[in-house]
């Protein structure tokens, strides 16, 4: 029998190859989902068989990753815990649809994955498998066995003659993408610790040493997606990749929060999202001239709820669906351009046009009387909207008087 293993060619997804021959008699099917985490795959093939697997896949799902999951996800501008813009979250679910994929198609009969027993990680990798192949075996390691760091991980491979793969102690716990990158343990572990940008950031410069002078880009929507930076059009992956590249030098996207695991603990953490947060600073911006007023509010709200959705791994909901349905319904209109002002970690919008924008200067000036738009209109209107508070007053009155 088959099982499908989230491979990544590290120390710990190289013992559980070991471990699962050997405690489950499994052919074991290794599958890297490339979501840009940066490493090497070269020689990945050659270590995985070495380590006993029969097979790897190597899947590149970047540009699926950012047009299919964090497109949406900004559209929606869910953010969690007002400060996470999702980056590990929303990568879960398209890494665990393909092993799903693979699964089926290799006929495996069970899922594997290296995710711990305390994290947000296992839940989103089952809930997506759960959702896409109920009939299928979940197997997590590490809420199985007793190695329960990675001294104890050390040990198990030399004890079974299984190579180390030579990487760089790394001694925070990180997670990259083409989207962000993640650094939660060591000093981080104590929320008084202030973080220290020098050692920590791997995408982005400390705000002070970025550059003195500010710099100004444009960004392009269509239909609340990014399509162009300073008039030059992108995919996807690209446009994403390249303002990672201009937030990073300017201190874009660092963000400090202590946030709310779906299992229960509050953990600290820093993420780096530089060009993330230059674009959903810019179609927030947009959405300003080109949502109306009930259909923002309501947006906002929404948000809210979708980021929950999309933290807790419920990527494959008939909720997160309609969600979608209703955000892409509102980004008709989000078409357009936006101006901002990047400086030593901070952005500033800076002018935002579009052919659907609301705003309408005739009406907004002060001064010039309107054919749309009489003064004297509103004497009636606030008569008819403030009657409540009137009617209430009145009432209090007579109570006072009684
Ligand atoms: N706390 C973040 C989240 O739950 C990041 C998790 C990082 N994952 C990791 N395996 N290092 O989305
Ligand atoms: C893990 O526990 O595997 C990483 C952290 C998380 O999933 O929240």
């Amino acid at each position: 029998e088959k099982v499908v293993l989230a491979y990544s060619g590290g120390l710990d997804t190289s013992i559980i190859i070991h471990w699962l021959i050997e405690n489950y008699d499994y052919e074991v099917i290794a599958v890297c989902g490339d979501v840009g985490q940066g490493k090497e795959t070269e020689g990945l093939e050659e270590r995985a068989k070495k380590a006993g697997a029969s097979k790897l896949y190597i899947a590149d799902l970047k540009e699926e990753y950012v047009k299919d999951y964090i497109f949406p996800t900004l559209k929606a501008g869910a953010v969690y815990e007002g400060k996470y813009l999702l980056g590990t979250s929303h990568a879960r679910p398209i890494i665990a649809k393909k092993l799903v994929e693979i699964a089926k198609k290799e006929g495996a009969v069970a899922i594997c994955h290296g995710a711990t027993g305390k994290g947000n990680d296992q839940v989103r990798f089952e809930l997506t498998i759960k959702a896409l192949a109920p009939e299928l075996k979940i197997i997590a390691p590490w809420r199985v066995w007793d190695i329960k760091s990675r001294e104890d991980a050390v040990d198990y491979a030399e004890k079974n003659g299984i190579e180390i793969p030579v990487t760089k102690k790394d001694l925070y716990s990180r997670d990259r993408n083409v989207w962000h990158i993640s650094h939660e343990g060591m000093d981080l572990e104590d929320p008084w610790n202030e973080p220290q940008l020098d050692n920590l950031l791997k995408l982005t410069t400390p705000p002070e040493k970025a550059p003195d002078t500010p710099k100004y880009i444009t960004v392009g929507f269509e239909k609340g997606e990014p399509v162009s930076i300073d008039g030059k059009n992108y995919s996807p992956l690209a446009l994403v990749e390249e303002l990672n590249k201009i937030g990073g030098e300017y201190g874009i996207g660092i963000a400090d929060i202590v946030e709310d695991r779906l299992v229960g603990m509050k953990s600290r953490g820093v993420y780096e999202t530089p060009g993330g947060t230059i674009l959903y600073a810019a179609h927030d911006e947009l959405e300003y001239l080109c949502l109306d007023r009930d259909t923002q509010a309501f947006k906002r709200q929404a948000a809210i709820k979708f980021a929950e959705l999309v933290y807790d791994g419920k990527w494959f909901t008939p909720l997160r669906e309609a969600l979608s349905a209703f955000v892409d319904s509102t980004q008709q209109t989000v078409t357009g351009e936006v101006k901002l002002k990047l400086y030593k970690g901070h952005i500033s919008p800076a002018g935002a046009k579009s052919k659907y924008s609301l705003y309408n200067e005739d009406i907004a000036s002060f001064g010039d009387s309107h054919e749309l738009y009489s003064h004297k209109d509103a004497e009636g209107f606030i008569n008819l909207f403030g009657l409540p508070l009137k009617v209430r007053a009145l009432m209090n009155e007579k109570n006072k008087n009684n």
